[in-house]
């Protein structure tokens, strides 16, 4: 390893200045490899050249940015959430919001799009006829957006959790690699959103995904974003985090409910009215 303990300092204050996102000593391994393909585009000759150069250099500093989040995901990520979004949250909203007939979803920290267009195929094969719904899938990566847009998937990523169905139903070939319908597109809005700043003007939610993200945030950090994302979900609507993260001893903002293995959010004092009645048979062949 070569980068400097100074070079790793100003790589660390300014990825957590910028994003929130915490790298702690241990993790100089981490920048390097990262960085060093960025030094030699650059044509520094090391890495702690490079940091040199992004003292002054915004646009370098973007690409560091892009370069260090981490955006690890996959199709149906865990399996569980998706099944209580089927299974619970959709049952209840196309009770309660039969008035609108719409269901507004936000895929915050979205990376390169699995999550959402997941949410998207969930949503085509059991949302009854006439009803309608949008994803807003945000993340601080312009380069993340860029990919949601595109929807297209190397055969690795395509490889991790889609079922061959789906593959079938929802991609066409592109090359080497495969795109996602026209129609999963639409559903899906890609925004640029930094969780760790005061959020533009957005829409209520029926249901929030913030699935591994909090992890990358100090404890201060994580209550302040879970306290903001209780403001934009409806007072009867959902929030999912990822499997290691929770709001217990945590955030008051937010009730638990288990269903399997995941805990379904809630905004805090929501008693549901009635019991949510189960799917409509017709939306479950997705007809
Ligand atoms: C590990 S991925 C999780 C993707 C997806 N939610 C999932 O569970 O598969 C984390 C994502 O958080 C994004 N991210 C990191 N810091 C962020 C911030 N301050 N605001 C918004 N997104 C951020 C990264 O760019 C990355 O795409």
């Amino acid at each position: 390893m070569t980068i400097s303990p100074s070079s790793f300092t100003f790589v660390s204050d300014l990825v957590r200045r910028e994003t929130a996102m915490l790298y702690d000593p241990g993790k100089e391994y981490l920048v390097e490899a990262r960085l060093l393909p960025l030094a030699r585009e650059a044509g520094c000759a090391d890495v702690d050249a490079y940091v040199v150069k992004l003292q002054t250099d915004l646009g370098e500093r973007a690409k560091v940015l892009d370069a260090l989040t981490i955006n690890e995901t996959s199709w149906f990520r865990d399996n569980a959430p998706y099944q209580a979004f089927t299974d619970v949250m959709l049952p209840s909203l196309i009770q309660s919001r039969a008035h609108v007939r719409h269901i507004s979803i936000w895929s915050a920290a979205c990376s390169s799009g699995q999550e959402a267009y997941s949410l998207a195929m969930l949503l085509d094969q059991h949302l009854p006829p006439g009803w309608t719904a949008q994803i807003l899938a945000t993340d601080v990566s312009p380069k993340m957006l860029e990919r949601v847009n595109a929807g297209r998937y190397s055969q690795v990523e395509m490889n991790r959790g889609l079922p061959a169905t789906s593959l079938v139903k929802y991609f066409t070939r592109a090359g080497s690699e495969w795109e996602v319908s026209e129609d999963l597109k639409k559903m899906v809005r890609t925004q640029h959103l930094n969780l760790s700043t005061s959020f533009p003007l957005l829409p209520t939610f029926d249901i929030v995904f913030i699935r591994n993200v909090l992890i990358y945030f100090d404890l201060d950090m994580k209550r302040d974003i879970l306290r903001r994302v209780h403001q934009v979900v409806a007072s009867d609507g959902f929030m999912l985090l990822g499997s290691s993260e929770t709001t217990l001893d945590m955030d008051d903002h937010w009730g638990r409910e288990a269903h399997g293995r995941v805990q379904i959010h809630r905004p805090a004092g929501y008693q549901p009215s009635t019991t949510a009645a189960p799917l409509h048979p017709t939306a479950m062949t997705g007809a």
